[in-house]
């Protein structure tokens, strides 16, 4: 029997719908197509971003459990902990982030936010990816706390049902405003958004593809990235109780927009974040959207993607980090 997502435990975190606008002054810049713009940025709390619609399952999961601290971890200046530390000051949960690099002499950024929303920070030096997240949950339990342990990017399967949620409020929207586009460009990064996003689109038997911006990665890797999106899916998949089963072959990834690296801003993202900013007063952020927009934009101008097809680009936020980058971005 397919769960109804109604039934799962959720925390209402976000304004939802957000708004899918058409960018009409980009779309014209670059001569064709109709662009329409998924405003995940504008989530709301704690300066938005994709990741509180994880937050609102996985969270609503913590409390159902009865936990009273959170767990989690990522890079120092993640957008995961950040919208993390903020939906456990709004529920009411001590926040513990297990966060790479040394503590600076000032915090900036996003990491100024998680200290704002009163997160516990554990400096992790070389380990950037919540490493330590097992060790620091272990030491709460030790001491008698329950916490609730949300692995690096909030990528689980409970996590990942806030896409398959979101790609049920834009079926909505493209009903009605009779939006006739049949592909949607994200970020892809830790895998929970896209996988989400594929059984959503699945469950409402959307005619959509999905085409994933690789953000860190320049190939699939080893294992396939891929891999760890078909597992990914299929573990959202069996929580739901559905017959899909995903393959690698079911998602669609596009490198080769590394540059020179993770969080590293080269031409491509500066060149799509002004003229975004510049075209349609909206900002993007230098690692994920920046970066994706300039896929989008490149495999526009290369014919890669069609003049003539509308194109949804999926703003998943991190807009913060736009001022940890005032060098790059800032006039030449
Ligand atoms: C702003 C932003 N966009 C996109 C992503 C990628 O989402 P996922 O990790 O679910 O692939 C992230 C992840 O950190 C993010 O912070």
């Amino acid at each position: 029997m397919v769960i109804d997502l109604d039934s799962v435990p959720r925390l209402r975190l976000n304004f939802l719908p957000t708004p899918l606008v058409e960018l009409a002054r980009l779309g014209s810049a670059l001569g064709g197509p109709r662009i329409f713009m998924k405003r995940d940025d504008l989530t709301g709390l704690g300066l938005g971003g994709n990741k509180t619609r994880k937050l609102e399952f996985l969270l609503g999961d913590a409390l159902a459990r009865s936990c009273d601290c959170v767990v989690t971890g990522g890079a120092m200046q993640s957008n995961h902990c950040r919208q993390t530390a903020a939906a456990c000051a709004a529920s009411g949960l001590e926040c513990h982030l297990a966060l790479g690099g040394e503590r600076p002499p000032a915090p900036s950024g996003t990491l100024l936010l998680d200290y704002l929303f009163g997160a516990h920070v554990h400096w992790c030096g070389g380990e950037t990816k919540g490493e330590r997240i097992p060790s620091i949950a272990g030491e709460l339990r030790a001491i008698g706390r329950r916490p609730y342990v949300i692995p690096f990017g909030g990528s689980n399967a409970v996590g990942a049902l806030g896409f398959v949620a979101a790609i049920a409020e834009i079926e909505r929207q493209f009903l009605d405003m009779n939006v006739p586009a049949r592909r949607i460009v994200i970020p892809s990064s830790s895998g929970g958004t896209h996988a989400g996003m594929a059984v959503g689109v699945d469950l409402h038997d959307m005619p959509v593809e999905v085409i994933g911006i690789g953000i860190d990665r320049d190939s699939p890797g080893e294992p396939p990235y891929e891999e760890e999106l078909a597992g990914a899916a299929n573990a959202v998949a069996a929580l739901l109780g559905t017959e899909a089963r995903y393959s690698p072959a079911d998602f669609h990834m596009r490198y080769g927009y590394l540059g020179g690296g993770y969080a590293v801003v080269g031409e491509l993202e500066r060149e799509a974040i002004r003229l975004v900013a510049s075209t349609e007063g909206i900002l993007l952020d230098p690692v994920y959207s920046g970066r994706a927009m300039g896929a989008l934009i490149d495999m526009i101008r290369s014919g890669e993607l069609s003049r003539s097809d509308p194109v949804v680009f999926w703003h998943t936020g991190g807009i913060p980090a736009i001022f940890e980058h005032e060098r790059e971005l800032g006039p030449a």
